[in-house]
Formats: C-alpha cells, structure tokens, sequence
C-alpha cells in the first residue's frame, strides 16, 4: 500500500531568539492566564456535571489553570453504549480512511496544534519546552505515523494460495470495546493508547491520569478536527475504581490498553479473570507497567559517557519516567571520574519553572509524589548504609521541587535499589573491579521489573557477556548509551517480568493485539 512513508518528526529547540520560541512561550502565558472548563466526552458529547477537580500546574500550585468534570457510574454506562453505537459504522470504515484521518491528525500536531499541546504539556505536567516538544509532539506524530504505515504492513502479510484456491487474512476489529487507561508523564502514551486501537477499526473508552487531562482534551480536539467520528474515542475522567469496575464487568469489554503502576495492573487481570466466562472473546491484555531501570558499568567503560548516561538517564524530566536509570553499579576505578562529572552536571541543572526555558529541571507531578520522594531522601539521610552525595534538598511552598538526589550505598539491597520511586533519585553501589561479573546477577535479579537497561563497556567480549546474563533484565537494552529516550520507528518501547506485557508500544506486534484475524479459504 502506497501510504506515506513515516519519518520521525524533526525536533525544534526552540532556541533563543527563534520565533519559534517565542511562539511557544507566548502561547504557555495565554493558557497558563486563562481558565479552562474540561468536559468529558461521550459519543461526541461534551458532558459537565459540576463535580470538578481544579488544575493547578504542579511547579506552582496554588494558581489555577481552570477545571475538568468529573463522570459518575451511570455515565460510564452510557460511554460503553455510545461506543458499541459508533463501532458499527467505524468497524465498517475502511482502513484507507481510518488511516487518513490519523495521518492528518499528526499533520494537525506537526502544525497548528503544536503550541497548544506543548503549552498543555508543560502547564500541568511541568516539562520544559524540549521535553514537551519531544513528547507531546514529536513522539505522538510518530506514534500516528508509523502505526499507519505498521498497520499496512500487517495487512499485506498474507498466506500463500495455490490455483484453484485463494487463502487470505482479515484483520478485523475486536468484537467489543477497548479501554485505555493513560498515565500522566507522556502526552505521547496517553495519545497512543486510545488511538492505536482506534486505527485498527476499535471503539475505545479512554480514562487519561488527572494530571494529564488539561493535555488530554487538546488531543481529544485534534482527532476531532482531524475528522475521528464521534464515539469512536470517548475519554472519561473521574474515579479510577469506578470506571473501572464498570468497564471490566461489561460483557462488551474486548481489552485493555493499560500504562500505569503494576499492582492497578495486577489487580486488573485478577478482576478479568474472575470475569473470563462473561466476555464474548478472550480480552487482549495488554500492560506496561513499572520500572526500576540500572546503569552497570564494566572498567572498560570510558567514564565520561557513563556520567552523561547518569545525569541524563536519572535526571531528565525529574526521573518520571518508567524508563528512567534509579539504580547503578560502578566499578570503583572509574567512580572518582564519574563522579566528578556527575557532580558537575548536576551543578549546572538549573531548576525552576518550565516557562523559563534554560531550566533543565522542573517540579514533580504532585504532593503524594513529593511526600513519597522526600519521605525517601529523608530515609537515606538517616540510614548508616546510605549517603547522599548530590542534592537532598526539597521544597514544595511554591510547586513540589525535589533536586536531582544521588545515594551512594554500601549495600546493593538497599531499598532504593529496588523500589520504583519515580522521581529525580539514583541510587549508586560501587563494586571491586574484578566482581564485574557477580555484579551482573545482582543487576539482573534485584527487585520485579525488566524495562529498560544500560551496559558500559569498551570491551567487546563484556558487551557479550552482560547481553546474556542480562538477557531477561530490560526490554529495553541499551549498549553505550543512557537507558531512555526510546524513539518510534527505531527501538519499539516494552518490558517484560513486573514491567508489562512486553507488546512494544508503536510497533506491528501492538497493532496485531487489536484485531480479531479471520482466514478464509475460497475455493473456486
Ligand atoms: N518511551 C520512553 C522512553 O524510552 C518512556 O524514555
């Protein structure tokens, strides 16, 4: 199929004294001084109820940038009929035109939405414009791109046929609706997880993260505007538990496109299971899930680029993200040089709010996520085999403000070792040179997770060895380099053990959880 080809989106800078810039930040000041009264959507109905939550941008949390509307049960109810209402002429539109609609989407974002959903990004979940612009935009044109030229892909993957008889593959829609639930640290995720399924002919019920509903409705504009059919993605907010429970006890729910933390997870496939008889197909469950992502370091490393994967990997975007480095383990001859230029970069991050631009780090999503981190911080202080080298410091009296937190431990079962704290915080433990190859067994079987990875090493034989023992540790491996920062198109996104199902956000192998595959035999 003659589809355009997808490239990832080139990322702007937004450097100083760009029009760009100052197209950006002038955008970021209008919407941070105005008031926005979110509804949710159904069927392609905006509903408010009057049962509101406030959004307040986290790096300053007593302005208000406005208000969402919250759904009670029956509203929940009502999402699962509109979507079986708009699946009857969706599953029938042909893929042609599902396609076309979520390339012009992508076009949208690259053009006049950009802005908007950067602002959004950086207003309530407080990314600086570079990591908005490659989240909210670039990463989410990319995801709407390749999904439509992956879906072809799966299309023309057919049978062989012999004369007389014709095999062929349909890759039909599930027999139901899809619910997406998203997280609040990627616009990109929380745009992918209902539009993935959409693309392939589904109806979805989206829940976005309260702190990502201000960015939630820009994305519910833009397929809007890019011509999405009402109903085809209806997004609902309100509480977790309840929607959920509604949706898992539909005979009408076909699967689950989940980003979140691993026991809401754990506890969904316990509820589905109990449910199993009821549904009309198996549901496709399909999860990424938590992180506790290492750094290990072999003395062949070369330093320098061992600091940068630090300071990068733990530190960008305030750690949250799943991907982020939070445990690493250095051989003692390299420490002092990575140290000092950890030390120093650190130094350099400047931190404050997301409209000044030169700030590198910003605040942490909210208060539980600020109590939990320096409830942490506080911990380690405290403990004789822990220390803290860099940062420490925290202050929530204007946003929730931690600073890029290094502990060192003596211990490589420390806590922070192996609990997902999901902010600035990488614990450190320094090995003897010559334990390199132990050390791989405890990188490998510390705590639940298997996302992401890195290795260090100069030494090709190294490289072999860490590859293998590690083989099950990360499903996203990284050689040489920082372990986030995984780009559409060139490292499908996935981890397996506690971290998901392993079903590669923005690949061929996610799209095919989406349909209900018929083969014919027509015989002539
Ligand atoms: N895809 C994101 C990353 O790789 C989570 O950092």
């Amino acid at each position: 199929y003659n589809v355009p080809k997808a490239i990832n989106e080139p990322i702007n800078s937004y450097a100083p004294g760009t029009p760009e810039r100052k197209a950006l930040l002038d955008t970021y000041k209008k919407m941070f001084n105005e008031k926005v009264d979110i509804p949710f959507y159904i069927g392609g109905k905006e509903y408010r109820t009057g049962n509101t939550v406030e959004i307040n941008p986290p790096h300053d949390h007593k302005h208000s940038v406005g208000q969402y509307h919250t759904a009670e049960k029956e509203h929940i109810e009502l999402a699962v009929e509109a979507a079986a209402e708009a699946r009857v002429k969706w599953a029938a539109t042909s893929w042609e035109h599902r396609a076309a609609i979520f390339l012009k989407a992508a076009d949208l974002l690259a053009g006049p939405f950009r802005y908007k959903m950067n602002a959004a990004t950086m207003i309530a979940q407080s990314k600086n414009a570079f990591q908005a612009e490659i989240d909210s935009a670039c990463e989410l044109i990319d995801f709407l791109r390749f999904n439509v030229q992956f879906m072809t892909e799966i299309y023309t993957n057919q049978p062989i046929s012999s004369p007389g008889i014709w095999n062929r593959m349909e890759y039909r829609p599930l027999e139901g609706f899809v619910y997406a639930i998203t997280p609040f640290n990627f616009t990109a995720i929380a745009g992918n997880l209902p539009a993935a399924p959409a693309l392939m002919g589904n109806v979805v019920i989206w829940k976005p993260a309260r702190s990502q509903v201000y960015s939630a409705q820009v994305i519910m504009e833009l397929f809007k505007e890019a011509g999405l059919p009402d109903g085809v993605i209806n997004m609902v907010t309100g509480n977790s538990a309840t929607i959920t429970d509604v949706l898992l006890n539909s005979v009408d729910f076909a699967g689950v496109h989940f980003t979140g933390s691993t026991p809401v997870f754990n506890s969904f496939w316990e509820t589905i299971g109990k449910n199993v008889g009821k549904y009309k197909s198996y549901p496709r469950i399909v999860g990424e899930t938590g992180g506790k992502d290492f750094i290990w370091a072999h003395p062949s490393a070369k330093a320098q680029e061992v600091a940068t994967g630090i300071s990068r990997g733990a530190f960008e975007y305030q750690g949250q993200k799943c991907s982020a480095a939070s445990r690493a383990y250095l051989p003692a001859s390299l420490w002092p040089a990575i140290k000092e230029s950890v030390l120093k970069d650190i130094a350099s991050f400047k931190m404050g709010t997301p409209e000044d631009t030169t700030n590198f780090i910003n605040s942490v999503i909210d208060d539980r996520a600020f109590k939990k981190l320096s409830s942490y911080i506080d911990q380690a202080k405290a403990d004789s085999d822990a220390e803290i080298i860099a940062g420490g410091g925290y202050d929530d009296s204007v946003g929730y403000f931690i600073e890029p937190t290094i502990i060192v431990t003596t211990n490589p079962q420390y806590k922070t070792m192996s609990t997902e704290l999901f902010g600035p915080i990488i614990t450190i433990y320094i090995y003897e040179d010559d334990q390199w190859e132990e050390i791989l067994d405890v990188v490998d079987k510390t705590g639940e997770f298997a996302l992401t990875g890195a290795i260090f090493s100069g030494d090709r034989y190294v490289i072999d060895i860490a590859t293998n023992k590690l083989e099950n540790a990360a499903g996203n491996f990284y050689i040489n380099d920082k372990p986030t920062g995984a780009v559409v198109g060139q490292q499908p996104f996935g981890g397996a053990r506690g971290s998901g199902t392993n079903d590669k956000a923005g690949s061929v192998w996610n799209l095919l959880r989406w349909v209900n595959a018929r083969t014919i035999k027509e015989t002539f």
